[in-house]
C-alpha cells in the first residue's frame, strides 16, 4: 500500500468497504432466503397434503377400487413447489411421470447451480395413505420442489448484486474524481517547489481554487518572493564585496605606487649621493660611509622589487591601459619566459577589448591563476588558454534574471589531469567564489583525452553597451543588483 498515491489509498479503502458490504449483504441475503424458501415450500406441501386427503376422501365415497388409482391424477390440486406421485403399493408410480408443480405464467430463469446449492432446503417427503373401506390401496407422495422460488430469489438476488455493483462503480468514480481534482493543486505547487530548487526564484502558482490548499499557495508564493528578494540582496551584496576589494586593492595599489615608489626612489638617490661623497672623504670614515650607503642602496633595491611585486599582485598595473588581448598576452609571455619547455597557446577574440573593470580583472586573476596551476601542478607540454564571447542566452540568465553577455574562459592543458577528488586549494576555491559572486560559472575537470580543463563563465557588463540596453526593461531587471 505504500506505493500507492493518496488517490488509489482512498479508492482501495473505499473498494473494500464497499466490497465488505456487499459480501454482508449477499450473506444475509441468501441465510435469510433460505429460511423463506424453505417455508413457503414446506406450506405448499402443507397444502398439497390437505388437497391431497380432500380428493382421496372423494374418490373413496364414490367407492370405484378398480379406478381409484388411475382417476386420482385428474381429481388432484396440484399446488406450487412440490411434486406429487402416485405408488401403488409396491411403491411403483402409477402414473407415466411425476406431476410437476404448477407452471407459472412469468416462468423465470432458473437459478445456476450454486446458488441452488446454497439456498435449496432439504428435501422433505410426506406420504397421503389411499384407502378405501379401511384398505390402503397405495400413496400419494408429496416431496418439495423450491425451484421455482429459488429462482425467484436469484432474480432478486442479480438486480440488487447489480444495483449495488453499479453504485459502487457509480460512488468510486466520483471519489476518484474529486480526489483528482481536490489533489491537482498539489501537483501544482510540487512543481513549484521544483522550479524553486532549480533556481527559478520567480515562479509564482496561480490562484488554488481548493479552499484548504489555497492557504498553502498564498504562503508559497510569499516564500518565494521573500526567497528571491533575499537571493538579489545577497548576489548584490557578492558582487558589492568583490568590488569593494578590487576598489581598496587598487587604492592600495595607488598608494605604494605613488607614495613609496617615489619615496624609494628619494632614499636612492641620497644615498647614491652619499656613496659619491663619501669617496672623495680621506681616512677611516670615507671607506666606511660608503659602505653604509651601499647597504642602503641594496635594501633600497630590495624594497622596490617587493613593492613592484606587491602591486602587481595587488592589480596588474596595466589593467585599464591597455586591451585584454595584451594583458593576457604579457601575462602569458611571462610563463613562456619562466617554462620554456612547455607550449603555450593564447586566443582571444579580436573584439574583446575591456568587458568592464572587474570582469577584466577577474578574467586576469582566473587565468593567472590556471596558469599557475598548470605548470605547477600538470607537468603539462601544451597549456591552451581560449576566451569566447557568450551571447546572452538562458544558459546564462540565472534565476530568472535575464542572460547577459559572458566571456567564457577555458583553460584546457595535457598533463596529469584533475583527479575531481582533489580538495581545492586556496587557488581555485577563491576562484570559485569570486565567479560565483559575480553570477558566473565555475568548473575543472579531467579531459577524456588527458589532462585537465578549466571551465569559467564571467557575466559582462560591457560599457559601451549599457546606455543602449538602459531602455529594456528586461535587460534592467537582469542589471538591478548593480
Ligand atoms: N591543471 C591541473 N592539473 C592537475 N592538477 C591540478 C590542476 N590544477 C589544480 N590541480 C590540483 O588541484 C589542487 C588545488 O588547486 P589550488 O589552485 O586550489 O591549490 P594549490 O594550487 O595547490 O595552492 P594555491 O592555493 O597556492 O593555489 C592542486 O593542489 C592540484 O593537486
Ligand atoms: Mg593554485
Amino acid at each position: 500500500m505504500h506505493h500507492l498515491s493518496l488517490r488509489g489509498r482512498v479508492l482501495a479503502l473505499f473498494s473494500l468497504i464497499m466490497l465488505a458490504a456487499i459480501v454482508g449483504a449477499v450473506l444475509l441475503l441468501i441465510s435469510n432466503a433460505r429460511e423463506a424458501v424453505r417455508a413457503e415450500t414446506a406450506a405448499s406441501q402443507e397444502l398439497a397434503k390437505k388437497l391431497a386427503i380432500a380428493a382421496v376422501g372423494a374418490l373413496a365415497r364414490t367407492g370405484r377400487p378398480d379406478t381409484i388409482l388411475s382417476d386420482l391424477p385428474v381429481q388432484l390440486q396440484h399446488p406450487r413447489h412440490v411434486r406429487i406421485a402416485i405408488l401403488n403399493l409396491r411403491n411403483e408410480p402409477t402414473t407415466k411421470a411425476l406431476l410437476e408443480p404448477a407452471e407459472e405464467a412469468d416462468a423465470v430463469t432458473p437459478a445456476p447451480a450454486w446458488f441452488d446449492a446454497l439456498i435449496r432446503p432439504p428435501v422433505e417427503i410426506t406420504r397421503v395413505p389411499i384407502a378405501l373401506d379401511g384398505a390402503t390401496m397405495g400413496y400419494v407422495v408429496i416431496a418439495t420442489e423450491p425451484s421455482d422460488e429459488i429462482a425467484e430469489v436469484w432474480q432478486d438476488f442479480r438486480a440488487l448484486l447489480f444495483l449495488m455493483g453499479a453504485a459502487s462503480l457509480i460512488l468510486g468514480l466520483a471519489v476518484y474524481w474529486a480526489l483528482g481534482r481536490s489533489l491537482r493543486p498539489l501537483a501544482t505547487i510540487a512543481h513549484g517547489l521544483e522550479q524553486l530548487q532549480s533556481g527559478n526564484y520567480g515562479v509564482r502558482l496561480p490562484e488554488i481554487a481548493v479552499p484548504d490548499l489555497a492557504r498553502t499557495g498564498r504562503r508559497f508564493n510569499d516564500l518565494a518572493a521573500t526567497l528571491e528578494a533575499t537571493i538579489r540582496e545577497k548576489e548584490a551584496l557578492s558582487q558589492q564585496l568583490v568590488t569593494v576589494q578590487d576598489t581598496e586593492r587598487k587604492n592600495i595599489a595607488l598608494e605604494l605606487h605613488d607614495e613609496f615608489g617615489p619615496c624609494l626612489f628619494g632614499i636612492k638617490v641620497d644615498a647614491t649621493f652619499i656613496e659619491s661623497e663619501a669617496g672623495k672623504l680621506d681616512g677611516e670614515t670615507g671607506p666606511a660611509l660608503a659602505e653604509r650607503a651601499r647597504a642602503i642602496l641594496e635594501i633600497v633595491d630590495h624594497m622596490q622589487q617587493s613593492n613592484r611585486a606587491l602591486l602587481s599582485r595587488l592589480r596588474p598595473m596595466a589593467l585599464g591601459h591597455v586591451g585584454m588581448p595584451q594583458l593576457l598576452e604579457d601575462l602569458v609571455k611571462g610563463f613562456r619566459m619562466r617554462n620554456a619547455d612547455v607550449q603555450w597557446r593564447l586566443r582571444v577574440p579580436d573584439d574583446l577589448e575591456s568587458c568592464g573593470e572587474t570582469a577584466d580583472l577577474t578574467i586576469y586573476r582566473m587565468v593567472q591563476e590556471c596558469l599557475t596551476n598548470a605548470a605547477r601542478h600538470a607537468d603539462a607540454s601544451e597549456i591552451d588558454v581560449t576566451l569566447q564571447t557568450v551571447p546572452p542566452s538562458a544558459a546564462n540568465g540565472r534565476n530568472g534574471v535575464a542572460p547577459m553577455d559572458a566571456v567564457r574562459v577555458l583553460v584546457a592543458d595535457n598533463g596529469r589531469g584533475f583527479d575531481p577528488a582533489t580538495e581545492f586549494g586556496f587557488g581555485l576555491s577563491g576562484m570559485g567564489q569570486r565567479v560565483k559572486a559575480l553570477g558566473g560559472a565555475f568548473s575543472i575537470r579531467p579531459r577524456p583525452e588527458g589532462g585537465t580543463v578549466v571551465s569559467i563563465l564571467v557575466p559582462v557588463e560591457r560599457e559601451g553597451r549599457a546606455a543602449a540596453t538602459t531602455a529594456d526593461p528586461a535587460e534592467l531587471k537582469g542589471r538591478a543588483h548593480d
